[in-house]
């Protein structure tokens, strides 16, 4: 199994949503036995919470499922997945720090907007602190740049689908 681990700043936010529209395109593909994926933030400040009600309202619209309560990082997580996927610079930087400070170097860590081709921009911005709007815009930058990712990850893992 290949596990992929998003992450955000609170993981109420971003990273759910990722992980939630992730799974959604690996049950479409019919490769829940190949790929499987996680969230988490980097920081505490919403540990053991639902995602923000605008996380689940958008999901909801587009018919996404997430099950998922917020956690932080810790250092299993830098052994335990195959990817570790960040939305933006700041949580890489974060996330590179974690590493440091265990002496856990990680060749995968990635930016999401990496995958895409021709990207924009090269962070998913952080929507927390605008309208439901910003939520929108999320969900469709992470759906393109998901299916991106999946075909790297398909191509990786030799999965012809
Ligand atoms: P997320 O968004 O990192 O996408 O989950 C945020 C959620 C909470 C906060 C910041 C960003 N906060 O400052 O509490």
């Amino acid at each position: 199994m290949v596990k992929v681990l998003f992450i955000c700043l609170g993981n109420i936010c971003r990273s759910p949503l990722a992980e939630g529209i992730f799974n959604h395109k690996v049950k479409e593909l019919g490769l829940e036995g190949k790929f499987t994926s996680d969230s988490c933030g980097t920081s505490d400040y919403h540990i053991g919470e639902l995602p923000d009600e605008r996380t689940l309202a958008c999901a909801q619209k587009h018919e996404v499922h997430i099950s998922h309560r917020a956690r932080q990082m810790n250092r299993v997580d830098i052994r335990e997945f195959d990817y570790l996927v960040a939305m933006d610079m700041s949580n890489k930087r974060n996330i590179q720090s974690l590493m440091t400070h265990f002496n856990m170097p990680h060749e995968q860590l990635f930016l999401l907007r990496e995958f895409h081709p021709n990207p924009e921009h090269i962070e998913v911005p952080d929507p927390y602190y605008g309208g439901e709007e910003g939520f929108e815009q999320v969900f469709k930058i992470l759906d393109e740049s998901l299916d991106h990712f999946l075909v790297r990850l398909k191509t990786e893992h030799n999965t012809y689908v």
